[in-house]
């Protein structure tokens, strides 16, 4: 499969209904493929479906379904229905998550749990719930880290704690899933421009401006390249990547957490 090519294919986005991934969803419907997506809200859903059908080729099927990533079964109702309009899921992604910043004694057990369990158990939900429905031997599992997941961040515990587990699941389950012909990989957005994630860290245009000027590159990345990656990693270009844990972030990984915590703690 080229990068530019993926008509015919079936996609499933959870989280897919705004920001980063709904930018990987609209990359692959734009390129042929069906796509289905989750969320909680259905009005979020409903426009997101909307943008996603005025992108789509002829013959694709653009699908949404509301449901809770921290819901086992819910999950699996909306994989299973999604299964059902597109086929075996060549793609799936799992990017669903949340976030705020607080102390860890500013967190509740609830606030701490919360968090853990949309990111860290929700994507077990959809990855183990998904695992009928890959295609085997293809699909290329993706699931949206974060770089918390390996800098320490003050005011981040609850995401640390979740995207670091993120990330083990993906490596763990590479290896479990590998012999079946399925790809399993993280990507780790560094700041993306003009998205939910960055406004919570820095709700301000200076905070934002501080933030990118922690980036080697200098400044934040685009929803689009973010998308790229995605593409690429399910692509024929990428056959033989798998229990990858790959930074999309303009080089911000070089430098660890501290830099993000001094531009929380600034405001
Ligand atoms: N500081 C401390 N605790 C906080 C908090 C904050 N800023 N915001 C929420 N919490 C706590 C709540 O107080 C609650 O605990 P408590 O009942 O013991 O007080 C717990 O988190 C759950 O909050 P609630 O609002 O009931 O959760 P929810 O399930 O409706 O929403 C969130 C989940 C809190 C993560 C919400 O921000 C969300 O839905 N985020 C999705 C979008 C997002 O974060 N995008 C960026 C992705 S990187
Ligand atoms: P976003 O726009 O808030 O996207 C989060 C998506 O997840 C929304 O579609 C939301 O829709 C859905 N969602 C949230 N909680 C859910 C739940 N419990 N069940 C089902 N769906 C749920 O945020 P974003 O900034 O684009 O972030 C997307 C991903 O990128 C996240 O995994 C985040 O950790 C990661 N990331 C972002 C950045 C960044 O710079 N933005 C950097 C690094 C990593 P509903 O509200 O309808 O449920």
């Amino acid at each position: 499969m080229e990068m530019n090519d993926f008509k015919g294919q079936a996609v499933f986005v959870a989280g897919g209904s705004s920001g980063i991934n709904l930018g990987i969803a609209k990359a692959f419907a734009a390129r042929g493929a069906s796509v289905a997506i989750v969320s909680r809200s259905s009005e979020r859903v409903a426009g997101a479906v909307a943008e996603l059908r005025a992108l789509a080729l002829p013959g694709a099927r653009i699908e949404g379904y509301s449901a809770d990533v921290r819901d086992a079964e819910a999950i699996a109702a909306a994989l299973a229905q999604a299964h059902a309009a597109i086929g075996d899921f060549d793609v799936l992604i799992s990017g669903a998550a949340g976030n705020f910043v607080a102390p860890a004694l500013g967190m509740s057990a609830k606030g701490f749990r919360t968090v853990i369990d949309i990111d860290l158990n929700g994507t077990f939900h959809v990855l183990r719930g998904a695992h009928e429905f890959l295609r085997k031997p293809g699909a290329s599992v993706i699931s949206i880290s974060a770089p918390q997941a390996y800098n320490p961040t003050m005011y981040q515990a609850h995401v640390c704690a979740a995207k670091a587990g993120v990330d083990m699941l993906t490596r763990v389950l590479a290896m479990e899933w590998g012999p079946q012909g399925i790809r399993v990989n993280s990507i780790v957005p560094g700041p993306i421009g003009d998205t939910e994630g960055v406004r919570r860290l820095a709700p301000t245009p200076e905070a934002q401006m501080r933030m990118a000027a922690t980036v080697p590159l200098r400044r934040m990345g685009t929803t689009q390249e973010i998308a790229d990656m995605a593409l690429f990693l399910s692509s024929g270009r990428a056959q033989f990547v798998t229990g990858a844990v790959i930074p999309v972030d303009g080089g911000s990984s070089l430098h660890g957490g501290r830099d993000l915590g001094a531009a929380v703690a600034m405001q």
